[in-house]
């Protein structure tokens, strides 16, 4: 078990959470919301990210969101920082390793569609990785072959559709594509991703959305469109334009999440 482990087990004690969220832009706030928290800087769980992005700080909030025991993860390293598709791995084995077997990714991302304009919430049921790198790279056992067909959980993503429902929140469904990052894409690459079968775009949540599999973690994960994707709209993009915009989706996304993990989804098993 891992250094980052054995202090999670030892600050935890009996509390043993099943399912990890990580906060993307606009959904940080609810870690205020986590009862009988437990705080952790990643600074003090080695090889836990020391994220630089603003808007992302980096924390482990342990506890109880919506009767669930969860791990909120409040930060998160991106491949254009460091240039490191495995930096979230050994955070989610850490997670694995002390029972966590759901992971939750959210994200912001600019959309393809403009019948899905900022503000929408869209569901990812596929990806498309267009950055050229995998995070199982280097790893040489033959573990690395792992199957993609069902990437994101079919009965998470269920789960999810029917408390949108319940929650009143409309809930689009598409494919992530990820591209590196950290420019915004260039109008010629975003008539290019329509073309390819993309919905959304953004700079996170592939990888760790592999290493989760890799894991044996089951995984669902949705969007929060900031903006419509390069040249589909007046002006330049900007992190600006995506921190300002993320909480208006990001408060429809809690209130599912909310319902969701609040349902009986046997994440309390
Ligand atoms: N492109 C890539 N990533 C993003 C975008 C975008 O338009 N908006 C928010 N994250």
């Amino acid at each position: 078990m891992s250094k980052a482990a054995q202090i999670l087990k030892e600050r935890l004690g009996e509390f043993v959470p099943r399912v990890a969220l990580t906060l993307g832009s606009g959904l940080g706030d609810l870690v205020e919301r986590v009862e009988d928290a437990v705080r952790i800087p990643y600074s003090e769980l080695p090889g836990f990210p020391q994220s630089g992005v603003s808007g992302h700080a980096g924390e482990l909030v342990a506890g109880r969101f919506a009767g669930t025991p969860i791990v909120m993860l409040a930060g998160r390293a991106h491949y254009y920082e460091h240039g490191d598709p495995a930096a979230m791995r050994p955070a989610l084995e850490a997670l694995s390793a002390i029972g966590v077997n759901t992971l939750l990714l959210t994200n912001a991302a600019g959309s393809l569609k403009p019948e899905m304009p900022p503000g929408a919430v869209m569901l990812i049921e596929d990806h498309i990785n267009f950055s050229g790198t995998n995070p199982l790279i280097g790893e040489p056992t033959d573990r690395r072959f792992v199957g993609m067909s069902e990437a994101y959980d079919p009965e998470l993503r269920e789960g999810i559709k029917r408390a949108a429902g319940k929650a009143g929140v409309t809930i689009d469904r598409g494919v992530y594509m990820w591209l590196s990052g950290p420019t915004f894409e260039t109008p010629a690459e975003i008539r290019m991703a329509r073309i390819l079968g993309g919905d959304v775009v953004g700079m996170s949540t592939v990888p760790e959305v592999i290493i989760a599999r890799f894991l044996g973690m089951r995984v669902a994960a949705c969007s929060v469109v900031t903006n419509l994707a390069a040249g589909m709209a007046a002006g330049e993009l900007s992190h600006q334009e995506t921190k300002d915009m993320a909480p208006v989706g990001g408060e429809k996304l809690a209130r599912i999440l909310e319902q969701f993990l609040g349902a009986d989804t046997g994440f309390n098993a």
